[in-house]
């Protein structure tokens, strides 16, 4: 097993633990990061889109030589084709959109983008986040979270807060507060 496969998110397994991960094989990641779970999903045979701003992170994703179709852009203009995917990640990258009214324009094209029982992981962070306050970001309470999934064609599979002291991606150390998602469409 490779380094990639051992570094895939808690989310990943809990989905191929409890038989979650989709039949359709078309997933899409917005905001990847070092994209350790889209590396997983490639060495599975999922063919795999991801989105991010950020060219390092492409570049970085790009030089694992994986099957995946990268695109840089900011995922707030990227348009998500209609029910194509069985499976889409947000971690950690919608509460980078400044304004709430754009979070909920992407997420209800996520939910658009998926097809029938197809998969969604997605987190927004919390008031409580040490974060809360920047202007570049977005913060919700747990109510505002919930209601932007109840108008939608979707069901809540899984929901956990976080809420403590954890490392961010350079490694120091910060107060989450995070709600995370996986929702299953109708
Ligand atoms: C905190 S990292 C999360 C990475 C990974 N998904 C994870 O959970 O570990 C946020 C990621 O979202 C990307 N990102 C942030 N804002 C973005 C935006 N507006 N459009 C596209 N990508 C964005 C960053 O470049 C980075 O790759």
């Amino acid at each position: 097993m490779s380094l990639d496969q051992d570094r895939r998110s808690f989310f990943i397994r809990k989905l191929e633990s409890e038989k979650l991960l989709p039949e359709n094989k078309h997933v899409l990641d917005l905001g990847p990061g070092l994209g350790d779970d889209i590396a997983f999903l490639a060495n599975r045979g999922y063919e795999v889109d991801c989105v991010d701003k950020n060219p390092d992170v492409i570049a970085n994703i790009q030089s694992k030589n994986l099957k995946i179709n990268c695109v840089i852009q900011d995922l707030a203009h990227f348009k998500i084709e209609k029910e194509k995917y069985g499976l889409i990640i947000a971690s950690n990258s919608l509460p980078f959109l400044p304004e709430k009214e754009k979070v909920d324009t992407v997420i209800q094209r996520m939910i658009d983008g998926l097809s029938k029982k197809g998969v969604m992981y997605l987190t927004l962070f919390g008031m409580h986040d040490e974060w809360q306050g920047k202007r570049i970001m977005s913060f919700f309470t747990e109510q505002e979270a919930l209601g932007i999934l109840a108008k939608s064609r979707v069901k809540i599979y899984w929901k956990n807060i976080e809420e403590g002291y954890g490392r961010t991606m350079n490694g120091s150390i910060k107060y989450w507060h995070i709600f995370k998602f996986i929702c299953i469409k109708e």
